[in-house]
């Protein structure tokens, strides 16, 4: 089983990371997790070369990722919320999935292969009605272009209060959702 996870904190240490770590001490199989602020990746352009050629016609990191997202089984995205959505870096790998979607404009084209997915996002204001309806319905657009189907998600309010490491419930929900993950796998 390969998951490919997009890790969308610009910090290090903080909740995104630990949710995503306690979400993954127990998950088998093969584990990439793309750093988006790492990743360098360019905003789409929206030059239309997709709706043409298969990939991308900016050659940067996200070349490499392609093929990633093309062999996971299971796709991860793990985000704190910004002003209700999620991190520019993230948004600009999102966008430059765009190539997915217009793979249905190209004759011929095959499908990605079906695969689960799981969404783990952090908000650091105390819960509030819409707090995570803008980075869900992004997540979810993005998620249904890459054939997916969500297994599970884990958001998470408050998180400049009560940080995910002091967070038992949040931290055993982690848990339970990779043994679910790790179900699946051997379902098939
Ligand atoms: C630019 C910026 C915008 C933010 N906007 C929101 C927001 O709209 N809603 C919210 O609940 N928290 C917001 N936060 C708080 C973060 O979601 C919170 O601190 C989160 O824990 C950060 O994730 P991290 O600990 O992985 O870095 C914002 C933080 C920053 C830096």
């Amino acid at each position: 089983m390969k998951t490919l996870v997009f890790f969308g904190s610009a910090r290090k240490q903080g909740n995104t990371k630990n949710l995503l770590n306690k979400f993954l001490e127990q998950l088998n199989g093969e584990i990439k997790v793309i750093n988006a602020y790492k990743s360098k990746v360019e905003p789409c352009i929206d030059c239309r070369y997709c709706w043409e050629n298969q990939g991308c016609s900016i050659k940067d990191n996200m070349q490499s990722i392609y093929p990633l997202i093309d062999e996971a089984d299971n796709i991860i995205f793990a985000s704190p919320i910004y002003f209700s959505g999620i991190p520019a870096p993230l948004k600009a790998i999102i966008d430059r999935c765009q190539t997915f979607w217009s793979s249905k404009v190209r004759p011929g084209e095959e499908k990605l292969k079906k695969k689960k997915s799981v969404l783990l996002l952090c908000g650091g204001a105390p819960s509030f009605n819409k707090q995570f309806a803008a980075a869900d319905i992004i997540l979810k657009s993005i998620l249904k272009e890459l054939n997916t189907e969500l297994a599970g998600h884990i958001y998470v309010s408050n998180t400049d209060q009560v940080p995910v490491s002091k967070n038992k419930e949040v931290v055993e929900k982690a848990k339970e959702l990779s043994l679910k993950i790790n179900k699946c796998s051997t379902k098939g």
